[in-house]
């Protein structure tokens, strides 16, 4: 290990986490230089120091706190996955009941919400509904917008989490023109939410356990994923003090994107149009043509240069969930070939391509019942765990600052004004 590395003369402290690559720390840099560094993508810039995640993508590696994900899902709940999360141990018995008994107390939106709701079109993007009652948050509960109060901080951190099934499944309801159904709170996040999502005014609704399971696992691997796109949206927004609903709103409408959280709703639309194996062929060399924009959804990751431990949980669970609500569906088989063909092909393996969480999710969902624009709003939904514990720690880390990233400035330089006559 180094203490430091000698750069422009001027030395820099080598920091080293409790696991990982090191890292240098040079935010003295352009005060000692006068230069810049440049990083488009952050690829080598780690932005904040934390404790929550860690991932190593060589070895396809996903812990949270220290715990492997294969393990959570295996053993844990998505409650206590989010406990831990928040709080960096699990709970013990006694603060499990007295967290979900919180979280549970919390589910009820604002009645005034469906009024929102209904100023949206009834073919809105579940996404678009999201990014703006997420967001609309904040003009409902003042009293937890102060980040400066801890306490404030714990009250909005609940509040989003147990609210964001309420609004999901909203949006969801909203959008097949049936009637909102209040949470049913002694039921468990994970039935609530499918009793709200599937469930009618006009008949009870039996929770399939083995389908809440499944829901609750797939919440499990998708409630945090360290510093990417959306949770470094949230840390940015949350950099300037903007109140955590308009900062997880931001988040919402990152992961909204089709390289990020969209490519669970973008790969299942393109398992279907490929509809039988023997079209695989053709996707795959359309994959592979630099040429063409086309790429293989849910394939391929910044961090993972192996297979997503997050994927490997979701195949599993694609058999589970399929063998037990007795769906065959055909879009599974042209999955598991497009993905043995694509691992046995050079392109794929030279760039280390591998299936991601987002591979196989949509089948699963698609098997449950939910729309494919639905998907995207899910993992919205788990990953809020994620940014509400990213979004704590940032504001709790003394070394945190408002985000402002430099440029490489490439345009006009000083020139005169000319008026219009003269141009
Ligand atoms: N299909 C075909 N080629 C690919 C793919 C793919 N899915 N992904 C990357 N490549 C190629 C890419 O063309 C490039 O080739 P070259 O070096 O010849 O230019 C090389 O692999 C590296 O790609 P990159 O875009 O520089 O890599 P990145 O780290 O910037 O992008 C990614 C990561 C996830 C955006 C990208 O792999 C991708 O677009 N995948 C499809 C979308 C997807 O499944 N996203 C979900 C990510 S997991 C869920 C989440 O965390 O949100």
């Amino acid at each position: 290990m180094t203490d430091a590395v000698r750069l422009d003369d001027h030395d820099y402290k080598v920091m080293q986490g409790s696991v990982g690559p090191e890292v240098i720390d040079i935010r003295k840099y352009y005060a000692d230089s006068g230069r810049f560094t440049y990083d488009p993508g952050f690829t080598s810039t780690a932005s904040c120091r934390s404790t929550i995640t860690y991932i190593d993508g060589d070895e396809g590696v996903l812990l949270h706190r220290g715990y492997s994900i294969g393990e959570l899902a295996e053993s844990s709940s998505f409650m206590e996955v989010a406990y831990l999360l928040l709080n960096g141990e699990l709970p013990s018995k006694e603060a499990f009941d007295t967290f979900t008994t919180t979280i549970t107390r919390h589910t009820m939106v604002h009645e005034q919400l469906a009024t929102f709701f209904r100023g949206f079109r009834r073919d809105a993007h579940p996404m678009a509904i999201m990014c703006g009652v997420v967001g609309a948050l904040s003009a409902f509960y003042h009293d937890s917008t102060d980040v400066h109060d801890p306490a404030q901080r714990v009250i909005a951190s609940h509040r989003l989490i147990a609210k964001m099934p309420t609004l999901a499944a909203m949006a969801y309801k909203y959008s097949v023109g049936q009637p909102f159904l209040y949470p049913d709170n002694s039921l468990s996040y994970t039935g609530n939410f499918l009793r709200m999502t599937f469930g009618v005014p006009a008949e009870p609704y039996e929770v399939n356990p083995i389908v809440e399971r499944a829901m609750d696992r797939i919440f499990i691997l998708h409630a945090d994923h360290e510093q990417n796109a959306s949770t470094s949206t949230v840390r940015l927004a949350g950099s300037s003090g903007a109140n955590p609903f308009a900062c997880i709103a931001a988040g919402i409408a990152c992961l909204w994107g089709p390289a990020h959280g969209g490519a669970n709703e973008a790969a299942l639309n393109m398992l279907r149009e490929i509809g039988t194996p023997d079209r695989i062929p053709e996707y795959i060399a359309r994959a592979k043509d630099k040429n063409d924009p086309f790429r293989l959804m849910g394939f391929g990751h910044r961090v993972y240069k192996n297979y997503d431990p997050r994927a490997t949980v979701m195949q599993q669970t694609v058999r589970e969930v399929l063998g037990a609500l007795g769906v065959t569906d055909p879009v599974f088989d042209v999955a598991l070939q497009l993905e043995e063909i694509a691992l046995k092909d050079d392109y794929f393996a030279e760039k280390k391509l591998f299936p991601n969480v987002d591979f196989y999710s949509g089948v699963i969902l698609s098997a449950i019942g939910f729309p494919t624009s639905m998907f995207t709003a899910l993992f919205a939904l788990a990953r809020t765990v994620g940014w509400v514990a990213q979004w704590n720690e940032m504001i709790t880390d003394p070394d945190q600052k408002i985000g402002r990233p430099r440029q490489l400035y490439a345009g006009a330089t000083a020139r005169p004004y000319l008026p219009v006559g003269q141009r």
